[in-house]
């Protein structure tokens, strides 16, 4: 791995491709411990998290269905000051066991403001799964069940589905902005 560029900024490796591996395994094995004899429904957040869940679902054994959901945000409007929008939900998620996946997790805001609107769907359980979590930064209430890798920098990361403006989504592993 070496540094990059994508439009004006440079980036140096963070995390390799063995580390984003053995991450996704060790949710998967804490997935199939907790799921065991269950049908799970993974429910995908476009686009970031588009390679984590091919790559986990893949290493989960239990019975599952996946489905992908885009959100949208905006600030403003509600006492919360934000309102979000899910587009493509095509798959009734009444009582079944529902796995967000996300690839990374920052302030919590999307995530959180996600689970309040599926919670309202009624499934029989509603669990959180993310790959890189950072825990300086994090202010949501929700737990987030599995996290793969916990970052304590905080600092713009790019790869393995996350962007800088469209650009090193398709990168195998994960780069952090210089300096
Ligand atoms: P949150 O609502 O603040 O938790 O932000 C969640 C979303 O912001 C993620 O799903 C990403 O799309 C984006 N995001 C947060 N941190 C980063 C980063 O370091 N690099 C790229 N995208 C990020
Ligand atoms: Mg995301």
């Amino acid at each position: 791995m070496s540094k990059i560029t994508l439009h004006d900024k440079k980036f140096v490796p963070y995390i390799s491709v063995e580390e984003i591996d053995e991450a996704i395994s060790n949710i998967a094995s804490e997935i199939n411990r907790d799921y065991k004899g269950k049908e799970i429904l993974f429910i995908v957040t476009l686009s970031g998290a588009y390679m984590f869940a091919s790559d986990l679902v893949k290493k989960v054994k239990v019975d599952s269905l996946v489905s992908f959901i885009k959100v949208s945000s905006y600030q403003g409007m509600s006492s919360v000051g934000e309102i979000k929008e899910i587009f493509g939900l095509d798959i009734d998620i009444e009582n079944k066991e529902v796995i967000i996946l996300d690839e990374i997790i920052d302030t919590g805001i999307t995530i959180n403001s996600l689970y309040s609107s599926l919670i309202e769907k009624r499934p029989k359980s509603l669990a959180m799964a993310t790959l890189i979590y950072k825990s300086n930064t994090y202010k949501g209430v929700a737990e987030i069940g599995y996290k793969g890798i916990v970052m304590s920098d905080n600092k713009f990361i790019v790869g393995y589905g996350l962007d800088y403006m469209q650009k090193g989504r398709c990168l195998p592993a994960i780069y952090i902005l210089e300096g």
